[in-house]
């Protein structure tokens, strides 16, 4: 058996052994030291934005955005459907309402159309929308220009759910720091990784220090143990924060990487007619976190690309399933024309990490298209 293809693999820079020893070294291995604290700065300096809260998971961040905007039982939430259940789960910890809006066609993220029905029918039903939660997914910017318009408009404060598009940019700008909040995650599949681990970027310094108490335990700045407030255990490790500063350092390398493949993939399969791929809006770009398809053709052929794939040790996913047919989601408000249903009918999520070779990728598209052949 050839070695198997995992789908995103982490990809180690040589460095994050040198800083991880330096914690160890030190004997600080605790959730603050000069790690962090360099991999925060990284962070905030690459994606040019004042505050970034290393945090213990990409969740966590997420629960502590909803938090710092004060959300709260009552309240509704808007929130990408298309997207991986930990966008919407820490909605639930903060016992609000979601409301999950269908994708566009070209991005395959947030239909501004569609957030903008959401909005008025909420508003008119008389419920308080607190925030929306726009997904950049597998790494593709979302429309964030009509996005933000709305956002102004209704006074709805934004946070991106950049979990999977570190170093996306749109129109100049990192995704992440254009709405009111940013997050990432460092998950292990992600474009660079901290094993396990997230953060939250933002220009607004109380959103940050709020973000920063609620993380450490609710903890007042006095010198005995002082709480007000329900607090978290959120930080992040000192010797994960050690992987995220080695990893930092090749952020632009792996994103060209994985640029590649999925222009090679695209070369290789859009000639058939019967594969097409997430579009990139003008004026950005995509880290192309993941490379995914939507093939044409019944849910059989995908079942059958994936099985063949499987049989050659190639590891492949089928793309979300949308929240809003998640048996946990199905009650709540959804606003769309059910495209993503069959994203996940029809859609495959390719291998694509940084490490991929060229004629592993030329092997993997001849499958598809033997397999589309023979069909
Ligand atoms: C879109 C999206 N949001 C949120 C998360 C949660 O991040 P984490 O796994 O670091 O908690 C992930 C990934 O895992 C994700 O893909």
């Amino acid at each position: 058996m050839n070695k198997r293809i995992y789908l995103s693999p982490p990809h180690m820079s040589g460095a994050e052994e040198k800083y991880i020893k330096e914690a160890f070294d030190k004997n600080w291995i605790t959730t603050s030291g000069e790690n962090i604290e360099s991999f925060e700065k990284g962070l905030s300096s690459y994606c040019n934005i004042p505050f970034a809260l290393a945090v213990n998971s990409g969740t966590s961040a997420l629960h502590l955005a909803l938090m710092a905007l004060n959300v709260a039982e009552g309240d509704e939430v808007i929130c990408s459907t298309l997207t991986f259940s930990a966008t919407a789960n820490p909605i639930l910890y903060c016992k609000a309402t979601p409301v999950f809006v269908e994708s566009e066609k070209c991005t395959w993220n947030m239909s501004p159309e569609f957030l903008e029905i959401a909005i008025k029918e909420r508003l008119k039903k008389g419920k308080k929308i607190k925030a929306i939660i726009p997904v950049h997914l597998f790494g593709n910017p979302a429309q964030m220009d009509e996005i933000m318009s709305l956002s102004r408009n209704f006074q709805i404060p934004v946070i991106e759910d950049a979990a999977e598009s570190l170093g996306a940019t749109y129109s100049n700008k990192m995704t992440g720091t254009i709405g009111d909040i940013g997050i990432y995650s460092f998950n292990g599949n992600k474009i660079i990784t901290t094993s396990g681990g997230g953060a939250l970027i933002t220009s607004h310094q109380n959103i940050y220090h709020t973000a920063k108490y609620l993380a450490c335990q609710a903890r007042e700045n006095v010198k005995y143990y002082l709480h007000k407030d329900v607090g978290y255990n959120y930080r992040m490790s000192n010797v994960l924060a050690g992987i995220g500063r080695g990893q930092l350092e090749v952020i632009e390398d792996r994103i060209r990487s994985r640029r590649e493949n999925f222009e090679t993939y695209k070369k290789l399969l859009e000639p058939s007619g019967k594969f097409k791929f997430q579009s990139e809006i003008e004026n950005c770009s995509s880290n192309r976190w993941l490379s995914a398809v939507y093939i044409d053709g019944d849910t059989h052929l995908r079942d059958n690309i994936m099985t063949n794939l499987e049989s050659f040790n190639i590891e492949s996913r089928h793309v979300w399933k949308p929240l809003h047919t998640q048996p946990i989601f199905s009650k709540y408000p959804y606003y769309g024309d059910r495209f993503s249903e069959s994203l996940f009918l029809n859609g495959l999520c390719l291998p694509s990490g940084s490490e991929l070779k060229k004629e592993e990728i030329q092997f993997i598209a001849e499958m598809l298209v033997k397999t589309i052949s023979r069909s």
